[in-house]
């Protein structure tokens, strides 16, 4: 697995675990976020200080659910469980923590010495676990090695549900995590702002910032949201990595809950509305796209072609297309009415993250892990390949095209935002950003676009003449002030 394509897994595996170090050491960044680590491991710490203290040193070895499950919940199951098996050491059982990866045996009951597990978490054997360098704490360490060297007992009958379940729910740390901004939507009339939370969607306002509400409730990070076309109706769409996708539907002024929808097998990571509003799309890591009646809720239909991920999505503005892209590599153009795939554009050589449509729809752009931006016609029966352009030294991470044509913004996992002239793909702009740009969206008048971020940060930068000056002209596009 290429560094790039980690980069999709990660953003999907941060969902997964909740756990912003493993981003941080992942993509090379200081490690900063670890607040949550330290809260947890001083839980733990706390927790066996109150067992030793309490137990006899010839009492029983600590317990695998009690004393060592939570341990590799909150350390290692965010790279070792449900979609992402790195090393393809699974956690997701007690048989499979025992098999071990493609070395083998993670465990030799008895041998603390002999069990890769033990030597990768102290460092005897390397790479060193966790990989994010967040070395576990001496204590955990020793819990571990007394429960291997003990026989390493699996849990007994009465506790098997605590470690057959190992996604390991609800880590409470995660409370505290600074909850990233991986979803941003403009209100049609450009004076609302949602931005997906941890758990939330918050309402603020573009201009002062301010937050003006906040909905919550959503199961998890929220990855995707869109306004009705009519700014009446917000969905908000996430889930649960590997368990299932979760789209809601509020009323915006009225801050209500319309329809939970329960529909696909995991996240979701994209969704637009209709054109008219009646129906909205869902993509999802579970490879399908499923249109919705909104005034129902209920499924009209799946589109399913995809072979991989389906990260975004796009309706063309008459309706009728819908357009995909997905990790397995390929930009799609479906047929709203009949569901069918009409064309596959297929020149991309890495898994895509991100597509934005030009205003007439006529033209596509996409972009992912192979780093390179690629414009395609969006012909009747097929599409041509138009523009191509290495953008960004890693992933692009999102695209968004000006409404009105001119522009194209990029951002990367080089945590880079560049602005781009749509007509030749010709670099106007370069910022710098302090964290991933994981959500990117123009605002409705094209005078501005806003960035939220993996830190949880968003910024909003300014487009049009500032007084005095050009358009695009020197310094017109500097930040806003936050
Ligand atoms: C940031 C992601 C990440 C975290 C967190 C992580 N691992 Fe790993 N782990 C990996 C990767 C990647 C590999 C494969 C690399 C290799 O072995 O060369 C791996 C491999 C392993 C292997 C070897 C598997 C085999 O058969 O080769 C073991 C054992 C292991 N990890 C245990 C742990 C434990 C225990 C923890 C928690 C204390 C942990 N890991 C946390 C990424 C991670």
């Amino acid at each position: 697995m290429g560094t790039l394509r980690k980069i999709t897994k990660i953003v999907h595996i941060f969902a997964q675990s909740g756990n912003p170090s493993f981003h941080a050491a992942a993509t090379h960044q200081p490690a900063k976020l670890f607040n949550n680590n330290h809260l947890f491991r001083f839980t733990a710490k706390l927790a066996l200080f109150v067992t030793f203290a309490s137990t006899p040193a010839w009492a029983a070895p600590p317990s695998f659910a009690k004393d060592v499950a939570p341990i590799l919940a909150a350390n290692c199951a965010g790279c070792h469980s449900g979609n992402v098996k790195m090393g393809k050491f699974d956690l997701g059982s007690f048989e499979t923590l025992r098999t071990g990866g493609h070395s083998g045996p993670a465990i030799i009951p008895g041998k603390s010495g002999e069990s890769l597990l033990y030597l990768r978490i102290t460092g005897a054997a390397l790479p060193s676990m966790p990989l994010n360098g967040n070395k576990l704490a001496d204590a955990e360490i020793e819990t571990i090695r007394q429960w291997i060297d003990a026989g390493a007992q699996p849990p007994a009958a009465a506790e098997a549900v605590a470690t057959t379940t190992p996604a390991i729910p609800d880590i409470k740390p995660r409370a505290a995590v600074k909850a990233l901004v991986g979803a941003l939507a403009y209100r049609p009339d450009g004076k609302l702002l949602a931005l997906g939370s941890f758990k939330e969607v918050r309402l603020v306002d573009p201009q002062t910032r301010q937050l003006l509400a906040t909905l919550p409730g959503e199961a998890e990070d929220v990855r995707a949201v869109a306004f009705s076309p009519d700014g009446k109706l917000l969905a908000a769409a996430g889930g649960l990595p590997g368990r299932g996708g979760e789209l809601r539907i509020w009323d915006v002024e009225k801050r209500a809950l319309l329809h939970t929808i329960a529909g696909h097998a995991d996240c979701i990571y994209a969704v637009e509305f209709a054109p008219d509003g009646a129906s909205v799309a869902t993509a999802s890591y579970d490879k399908l796209i499923k249109l919705w009646n909104v005034a129902t809720g209920k499924e009209i239909r799946t589109l399913k072609d995809h072979i991989d991920a389906v990260y975004a999505l796009a309706f063309t503005p008459d309706g009728q297309r819908l357009v995909s892209a997905s990790a397995d590599r390929g930009v799609k153009v479906w047929d709203v009415a009949s569901g069918e795939r009409l064309y596959t554009l297929s020149e991309s050589t890495d898994g895509l993250n991100a597509l934005a449509l030009d205003p007439s729809g006529k033209r596509v752009a996409a972009g992912g892990l192979d780093r390179t931006i690629r414009i395609w016609s969006l012909d009747q029966k097929s599409g041509v390949l138009l523009q191509s352009l290495i953008a960004h030294e890693d992933a692009i991470l999102q695209l968004a095209w000006s409404p009105g044509g001119q522009y194209l913004v990029s951002s990367s996992a080089d945590k880079e935002v560049k602005l781009f002239n749509a007509a030749d793909l010709s670099v106007l702009k370069t910022w710098r950003q302090p964290d991933w740009a994981l959500s990117l969206k123009f605002s409705p008048d094209g005078n501005t676009f806003a960035v939220g971020r993996f830190d949880g940060s968003f910024e909003v930068y300014p487009l049009g003449p500032a007084p005095g000056r050009d358009a695009l002209g020197t310094g017109a596009l500097s930040p806003a002030s936050r």
